[in-house]
């Protein structure tokens, strides 16, 4: 793309105005426009009336034996009601010809962003530039940092967050630090409450937001969050509903860093077994680890050693602590 292009020179020499030391741009709409602007603007996905910019302001681009700054490829839309000039102003007197600077250029159009810098991400200074590069961005959702490696199979937003959340990021609360995997990303989402086809980052946070750590619905006390999925696992009446200042659901679980298999949120006691050792977090297993080489009923689930859940079609498990008790389910 940022080809040098002898031809294009000569032709832009012989036909740019003359532009004085101060002011660089021109609108002059009727300047000829090279092939390559208008290639350029039909790659993103530009207006007619942005041309006059784009003749100047495209890959490769030399005028006074400089090369003109172009927009890349990831860039703020444009369409019929906002162009260049909608944001820039080529006699202004702001850096880069804004018409007003970032943020207040941006709430302009995006007023129900401002809470952002309410919240923990208002750290990151006050302005939308913090995270998001309005031309030459790096991923999607004019992204202005991304993260190295991610799967294919998950949704691309995922690596705009981890780019700042990994245990590299710059961000001071991290993710991915554990051995033990997190919460399931990229699956399909099974509610219509919480956004994306599949799960990501942000189909339980929002990082425009402000409250608590960015959910979009709370998990403290009753952890209705979890429940907008998992709404099996309600633990209403169950003596496991226990009191915690997190969430009902994190006296065992937690999405992110967990100390063990089943996103589990306490240190693993003794034991043999998977669940021997989540159950035993709390209590002292020795009444009932006995019953752990008691044959069972053999429709009550054996428990795959290497997931922690009940064996399904043809996996091998053992008998364990969820074979005889539901941890969930209070009736
Ligand atoms: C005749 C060629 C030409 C046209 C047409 C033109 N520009 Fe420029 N523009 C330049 C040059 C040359 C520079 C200075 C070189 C550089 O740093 O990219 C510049 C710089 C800029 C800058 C950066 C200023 C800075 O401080 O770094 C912005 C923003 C800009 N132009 C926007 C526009 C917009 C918006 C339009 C359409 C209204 C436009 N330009 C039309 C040639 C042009
Ligand atoms: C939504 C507002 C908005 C629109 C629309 C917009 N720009 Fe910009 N532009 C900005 C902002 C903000 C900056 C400053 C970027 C920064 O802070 O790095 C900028 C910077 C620039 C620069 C300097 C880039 C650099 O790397 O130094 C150029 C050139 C430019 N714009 C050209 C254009 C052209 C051409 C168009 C139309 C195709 C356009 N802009 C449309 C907001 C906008
Ligand atoms: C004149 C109104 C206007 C201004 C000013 C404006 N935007 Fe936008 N922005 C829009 C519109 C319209 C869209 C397209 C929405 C859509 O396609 O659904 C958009 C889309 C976006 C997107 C989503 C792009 C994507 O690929 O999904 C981001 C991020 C964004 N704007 C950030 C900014 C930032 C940062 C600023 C300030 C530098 C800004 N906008 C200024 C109107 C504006
Ligand atoms: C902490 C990083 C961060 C900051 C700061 C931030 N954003 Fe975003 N923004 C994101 C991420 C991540 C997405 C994509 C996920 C999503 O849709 O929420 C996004 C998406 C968007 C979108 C497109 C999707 C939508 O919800 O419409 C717009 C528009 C947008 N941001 C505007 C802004 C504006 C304006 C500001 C400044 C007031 C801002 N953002 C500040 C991270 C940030
Ligand atoms: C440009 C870097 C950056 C990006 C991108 C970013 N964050 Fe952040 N995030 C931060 C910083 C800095 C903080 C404040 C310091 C801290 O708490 O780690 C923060 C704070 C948070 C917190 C609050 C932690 C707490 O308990 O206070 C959450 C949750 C969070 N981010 C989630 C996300 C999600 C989800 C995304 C993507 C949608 C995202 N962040 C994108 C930098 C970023
Ligand atoms: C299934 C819902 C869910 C998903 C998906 C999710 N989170 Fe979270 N996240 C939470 C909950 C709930 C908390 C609060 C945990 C707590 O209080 O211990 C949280 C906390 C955080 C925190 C603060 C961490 C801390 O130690 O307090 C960060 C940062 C964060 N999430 C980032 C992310 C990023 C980045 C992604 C995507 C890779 C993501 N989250 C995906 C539910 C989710
Ligand atoms: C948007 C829907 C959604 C939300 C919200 C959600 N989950 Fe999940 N969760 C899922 C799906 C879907 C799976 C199963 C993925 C699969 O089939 O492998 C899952 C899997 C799990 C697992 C099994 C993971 C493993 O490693 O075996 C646990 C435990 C879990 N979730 C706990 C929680 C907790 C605790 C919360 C609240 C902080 C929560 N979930 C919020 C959809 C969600
Ligand atoms: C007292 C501890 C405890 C509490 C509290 C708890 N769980 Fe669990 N959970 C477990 C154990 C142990 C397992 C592993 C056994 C299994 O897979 O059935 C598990 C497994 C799961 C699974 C994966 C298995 C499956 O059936 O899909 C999900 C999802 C889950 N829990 C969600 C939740 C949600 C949501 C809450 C809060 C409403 C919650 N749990 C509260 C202990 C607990
Ligand atoms: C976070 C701590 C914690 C974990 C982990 C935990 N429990 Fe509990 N469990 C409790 C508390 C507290 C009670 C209610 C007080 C009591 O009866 O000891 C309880 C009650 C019970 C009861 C009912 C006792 C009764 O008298 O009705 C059973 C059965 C039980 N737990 C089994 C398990 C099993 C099996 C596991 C592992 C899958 C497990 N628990 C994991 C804290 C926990
Ligand atoms: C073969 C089925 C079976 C297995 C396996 C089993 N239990 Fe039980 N458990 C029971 C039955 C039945 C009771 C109630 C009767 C009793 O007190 O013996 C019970 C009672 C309990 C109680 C409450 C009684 C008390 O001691 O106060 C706890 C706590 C408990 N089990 C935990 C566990 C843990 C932890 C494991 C795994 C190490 C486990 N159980 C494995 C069948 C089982």
């Amino acid at each position: 793309m940022r080809k040098f292009l002898p031809a294009v020179l000569m032709f832009l020499v012989s036909f740019t105005p003359a532009f004085g030391k101060e002011k660089k741009c021109t609108t002059d709409l009727k300047r000829p426009v090279p092939q390559e602007a208008r290639d350029y603007a039909k790659l993103i996905n530009a207006n007619d009336s942005d041309i006059p910019c784009l003749s100047c302001h495209f890959a490769g681009n030399i005028i006074d034996g400089k090369e003109v700054k172009d927009i890349g490829v990831l860039t703020h839309p444009t369409g019929k009601k906002l162009k260049c000039i909608t944001c820039h102003d080529v006699n202004s007197k702001n850096r880069y010809f804004l018409k007003k600077e970032d943020p207040e250029l941006c709430l302009d159009c995006h007023k129900d962003k401002a809470v952002v810098f309410k919240g923990s991400h208002g750290k990151l200074g006050r302005k939308c530039s913090g995270c998001h590069s309005v031309h030459n961005a790096q991923g999607g959702y004019l992204s202005k940092v991304v993260y190295g490696e991610i799967s294919p199979m998950e949704p691309p937003v995922d690596g705009f967050c981890l780019a700042c959340h990994d245990p590299e990021g710059m961000a001071e609360h991290k993710v991915l630090q554990s051995i033990y995997n997190e919460h399931p990303l990229g699956v399909k989402n099974p509610t219509t409450r919480l956004p994306g086809k599949r799960i990501s980052c942000v189909t339980c946070h929002d990082p425009h937001t402000y409250k608590g750590e960015l959910l979009r619905i709370p998990v403290k006390k009753n952890s209705e969050l979890c429940l907008a999925c998992h709404s099996d696992k309600n633990l209403k009446g169950s003596p496991h509903n226990l009191s915690n200042d997190k969430g009902a659901c994190l006296a065992c679980h937690t999405p992110h860093n967990p100390e063990y298999k089943v996103l589990w949120s306490k240190k693993p006691g003794k034991g043999k077994t998977i669940n021997e050792k989540m159950c035993s977090s709390c209590h002292n297993t020795a009444a009932c680890s006995k019953k752990l080489q008691t044959t069972v009923d053999s429709k009550l689930p054996l428990i795959n050693q290497m997931t922690g859940h009940p064996a399904k079609n043809g996996e091998s498990g053992i008998v364990d602590c969820v074979t005889c008790h539901d941890p969930h389910n209070g009736k």
